[in-house]
């Protein structure tokens, strides 16, 4: 039978398992995970330092994300052995059915046994057995081949290549696993008009939750799914000024108004590393959309990034034409990623 005993030792490991899981780190096991995480991810990626641990741990800690808008939740995974922990990876749940899996680390001297993937292996047992999981996905910093050659063995494929994503110069390949396929594709494709030719005015700040709930949770039905006004108010919770640091996961608005009346959405990210995501990006007309890229583009170059992205379902694919009209450039495709049967394309741009 299985049994799950918060921070203790069983969650569900195949019979001849030679170590246990737990998806709580016991007290003294937090330093541990704070420093295999800072031994190996700064070789890596800019920016790391203990509040990225520790920002890992309070969210899994509180079993919700007070910070994220996509994300809902984490877990953190590990292995012990004789009660001693040999492994850790964290887990974040999205909306939409996906989980972002990662950092995995094992202890130094049991690397290259079989264990990472067999503690791997077990942790996504775990998560594939809530039937709302669709699929499993992670990134990894081009240069660390041992974490890409081990991802493969464990079934990944390479969705895309991420251009100078966490550090100038330092790729990031995007890998996924659909763990449940939707039975068949989204079709269609979304009908954004050209728009009259009039430049909107685009504004930053906040704005009234359920104005913008009224724009943007229409607009987002086609390629998100599991988003609702708490998503709404996820955003605009995010504008504050003492939620913009990386822990805090800090965000901007842009709107683009014709008249007073809202026509187009972007919600902007900074990422450890500067870059900055925008997304969702949602626009009644491809004036609006040309109106709030550029904006966007503007205010990344004020705030000293080295590199914008969009995140975009497939089905936009008249704002994808405009965005590789404006520079930007084709960088991955995630495979069913926010919803089911619809992919996303990320297009990147270098703000140097
Ligand atoms: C990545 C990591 C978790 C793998 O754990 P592990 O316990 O060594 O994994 P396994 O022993 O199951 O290795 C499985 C496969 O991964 C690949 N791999 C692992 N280490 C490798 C290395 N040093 N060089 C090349 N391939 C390697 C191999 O394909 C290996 O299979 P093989 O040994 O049959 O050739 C571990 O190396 C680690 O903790 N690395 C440091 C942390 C890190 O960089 N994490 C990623 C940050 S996002």
């Amino acid at each position: 039978m299985r049994t799950l005993q918060q921070g203790a030792e069983t969650l569900d490991t195949a019979d001849a398992a030679d170590f246990t899981l737990s998806d709580a780190l016991l007290p003294g096991e937090e330093r541990l995970f704070e420093e295999l995480l800072l031994a190996e991810l700064p070789h890596f990626y800019d920016e790391v330092d203990p509040s990225f641990p520790r920002s890992l741990m309070y969210t899994a800690r509180l079993g919700s994300d007070d910070y994220g808008y996509f994300t809902l939740r984490k877990r953190i995974f590990v292995a012990r052995r004789d009660r001693v922990p040999i492994g850790f990876t964290v887990a974040t749940y999205k909306r939409g059915g996906s989980v972002k899996m990662g950092p995995t680390v094992t202890v130094a001297e049991l690397r290259r046994t079989g264990i990472g993937t067999r503690f791997r292996g077990a942790v996504e047992a775990e998560i594939a057995r809530d039937p709302r999981i669709r699929k499993l996905y992670l990134t990894i910093s081009g240069s660390n081949d041992r974490t890409l050659l081990f991802n493969l063995g464990l079934g990944y494929q390479v969705e895309g290549v991420l251009r100078g994503q966490y550090r100038a110069g330092q790729d990031e390949v995007v890998l996924g696993r659909i763990v449940r396929p939707a039975g068949e594709a989204a079709v269609g494709r979304n009908q954004i008009p050209a728009g009259s030719g009039r430049a909107p005015e685009v504004r930053q700040g906040t704005v009234d939750p359920d104005r913008l709930a009224e724009f943007m949770l229409r607009r987002m039905r086609s390629g998100f799914a599991g988003v609702d006004h708490s998503f709404v108010e996820s955003i605009v919770r995010a504008l504050a000024a003492d939620r913009q640091v990386y822990a805090r996961k800090g965000k901007s608005l842009l709107t683009a108004y014709h008249d007073g009346a809202v026509r187009g959405v972007g919600v902007l990210v900074p990422k450890r590393g500067g870059a900055i995501k925008l997304s969702p990006l949602l626009v009644d007309d491809l004036g609006v959309a040309r109106a709030i890229v550029r904006a966007a583009c503007r205010l990344a170059d004020d705030q000293g990034r080295r590199r914008i992205y969009v995140v975009l379902p497939i089905a936009d694919n008249s704002v994808v034409e405009l965005l590789l009209r404006e520079g930007f450039a084709l960088e991955a495709q995630l495979r069913e990623a926010y919803r089911p049967g619809m992919d996303t394309l990320v297009l990147g741009k270098c703000l140097c």
